[in-house]
């Protein structure tokens, strides 16, 4: 079978690594576009791929769409590519509303966000194109074991707790509600709470045939960073615009059993993510990263120059709890091969719309609950 032709709009950190992990798998990247020529230019160069001017214009050339944009172009790259009979690819998180929060309640962005994934969803059945939704924690080593712990001992997880923290992002445009959609809950809450909302699914459907969902969340979002008690010593992003530094998320199941989500940009020492599974029967720490496959000691961060050791680490000197590999441990390095083998197969990826669609539901209504400094907020259905 000819290998898939995989078109990445895109061409920054995550475009580049969608690139390099499909090394070894029946696919090739046969286009690259983004908005700025000379990024896209660059990488073409770098990985001798075809440059393209869009994404309309790369269309007629690939198979798959896979979008590594900003937030706010994804949901319009997926309507092109379905309407072009694309399959796709999206990173997280899966899409968002991309407004002034000065000028738009948060009920206001809820139903926004919520008639755009019914029209989403209703735009790829009707395509019948394939979908696979990038959150790489779904694809991370110890959430996969969890699973198939789960499955064989049809474990009942009673509570989960599970955090994604570091020092900030490196975007220059992370922090503007207008282009992310939010602040730490849908940056990096996103992946923390795809891992227990997919693991609660897998349970449901291992023990009664049907995913376990999320039925209501209380949240906090604050804004550390902008406090005025807050000491700045250099070593934390602090420039966010009109987003959150910090968020709790508090989700009960359909079956009354819930899960504690953090996440922020208050953390030190690299990017610090895990799930914790309280179970019936078994307790399991999944731990994403650090994890101590390869604990390194380097006396001179010069000698380690170009390695990536630990990803938000500000320093590759003293003992480093080094990744094997990038994306080893959180999964990025195994989500492609899923991608590639569900679409070849005709199905969608194991990290699937229906995920995407209760992680964002989820968020949203996460933010009408800040909103309400905490109130319990229903998630609605589509
Ligand atoms: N899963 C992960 O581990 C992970 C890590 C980083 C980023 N991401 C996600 O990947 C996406 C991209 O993030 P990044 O860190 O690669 O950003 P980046 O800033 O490094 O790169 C973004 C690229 O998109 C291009 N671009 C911007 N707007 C565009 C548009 N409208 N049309 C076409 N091209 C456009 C830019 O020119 C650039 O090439 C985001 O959704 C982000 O949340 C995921």
């Amino acid at each position: 079978m000819a290998p898939l032709r995989i078109g990445i709009a895109g061409a920054g950190f995550a475009g580049r690594f969608h690139h390099r992990n499909l090394r070894g798998l029946a696919a090739v990247t046969a286009g690259i576009t983004s908005a700025r020529p000379e990024s896209r230019n660059a990488f073409a160069a770098q990985y001798n791929v075809p440059a393209f001017e869009s994404v309309e214009a790369m269309l007629p050339h690939i198979d798959v769409l896979d979008i590594c944009t900003p937030p706010s172009s994804h949901l319009a790259y997926i309507r092109a590519a379905a309407r072009a009979g694309r399959h796709v690819i999206v990173e997280k998180p899966f899409t968002g509303f991309f407004g002034s929060p000065e000028k738009h309640s948060k009920e206001e962005m809820l139903a926004a966000v919520t008639a755009d994934l019914r029209s989403v969803r209703d735009l790829i059945a009707s395509s019948g194109i394939l979908f696979g939704y990038a959150e790489n924690w779904i694809y991370a080593p110890s959430i996969q074991r969890e699973r198939e712990i789960l499955e064989s001992s049809k474990g009942q997880i009673l509570r989960m707790t599970a955090e994604e923290s570091h020092s900030g992002s490196h975007s220059p445009v992370y922090g503007i509600w207008s282009e992310q959609g939010g602040g730490s809950m849908i940056g990096k809450g996103c992946h923390p709470l795809g891992g227990v909302l997919y693991l609660k699914r897998k349970e449901g459907l291992a023990r009664a045939g049907r995913p376990i969902r999320p039925m209501a969340i209380s949240a906090r979002t604050h804004s550390i960073t902008k406090l005025p008690s807050f000491e700045d010593r250099g070593y934390l992003r602090a420039d966010y615009k009109d987003t959150e530094d910090y968020a709790l998320l508090h989700v009960t199941f359909e079956d009354g059993m819930v899960a504690d989500v953090i996440t922020s940009e208050l953390a030190l020492g690299g990017i610090y993510d895990y799930v914790d599974v309280f179970a019936n029967n078994h307790r399991a720490r999944c731990h994403l990263n650090p994890v101590h496959v390869v604990d390194l000691y380097s006396p001179n961060r010069k000698e380690m120059e170009g390695l990536d050791l630990v990803e938000k680490i500000s320093s590759n000197e003293g003992w480093i709890p080094a990744y094997p590999e990038f994306g080893w441990s959180s999964g990025q390095l195994h989500e492609m091969r899923d991608f590639v083998e569900s679409f070849a197969a005709g199905r969608h990826a194991e990290c699937d719309l229906d995920l995407a669609i209760d992680i964002t539901l989820t968020i949203y209504a996460g933010y009408v609950s800040a909103d309400r400094k905490g109130a319990e907020t229903g998630i609605p259905r589509l």
